[in-house]
């Protein structure tokens, strides 16, 4: 019987808002250094899909677990979709976001309104016992803003700017973020896909 789900990140960020998000499952959602694992799994895929099937692929599970992981990213459209799936890596890994943030803002400095376009992407991979993998998507589309703004979320959450709000995602509360997040719309779909078989 499977009766738990290991989110294989060791983003705390991620995994509080997934926590939340799946919480209504039933299962037990353990983060990797929770269940005692680590992994060490080069993100070679050009793809968010591809990434996020090796990162379940990399984590040697029993059989009443769920391997769950996510690849998110940042697309900006004016910059030919990057940081994308180079999103964590982008100027390197160990640098911080608000040199990250602020070298997005100053490459756009010549866009305004809708020319500083862009979306946050989510690709959820499981990895269930019997060796199957389920995929689900999601996206939420948003404009680039010329400062950082909120102290929630993380990442390049505070230069999110979500129009139909006004704020940036690191303005919202968590429940907010996750109701409409790329992550909270993929797990959603994927929470969809697992009822159907747990
Ligand atoms: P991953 O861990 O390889 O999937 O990298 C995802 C990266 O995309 C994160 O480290 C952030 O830089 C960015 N990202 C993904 N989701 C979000 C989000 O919800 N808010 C802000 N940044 C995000």
């Amino acid at each position: 019987m499977i009766d738990r789900i290991i989110f294989a990140t060791e983003n705390p960020g991620k995994i509080r808002e997934v926590k939340a998000i799946l919480a209504d499952l039933g299962l037990e959602v353990l983060s990797l250094k929770e269940a005692g694992l680590t992994t060490n799994v080069a993100e070679t895929g050009d793809t968010f899909e591809a990434n996020a099937i090796l990162k379940v692929k990399a984590v040697a599970a029993d059989d009443h677990t769920i391997v769950m992981a996510d690849d998110s990213g940042l697309e900006v459209d004016a910059l030919g979709k990057e940081p994308g799936v180079y999103s964590a890596r982008y100027l390197g890994e160990d640098t911080s976001y608000r040199v990250k943030n602020q070298a997005i803002i100053d490459r756009l400095s010549e866009k305004t309104g809708l020319e500083r376009s862009a979306r946050f992407v989510c690709v959820i991979a499981a990895l269930l016992p019997n060796g199957n993998i389920l995929t689900a998507r999601g996206t939420i589309e948003g404009v680039i803003g010329y400062e950082e703004r909120g102290e929630g979320g993380f990442g390049y959450d505070p230069i999110f700017m979500v129009p139909e709000l006004g704020r940036s995602t690191a303005e919202l509360t968590a429940e907010e973020k996750n109701a409409i997040s790329h992550r909270g719309r993929a797990l959603t779909e994927m929470k969809e896909k697992l009822r159907g078989i747990l």
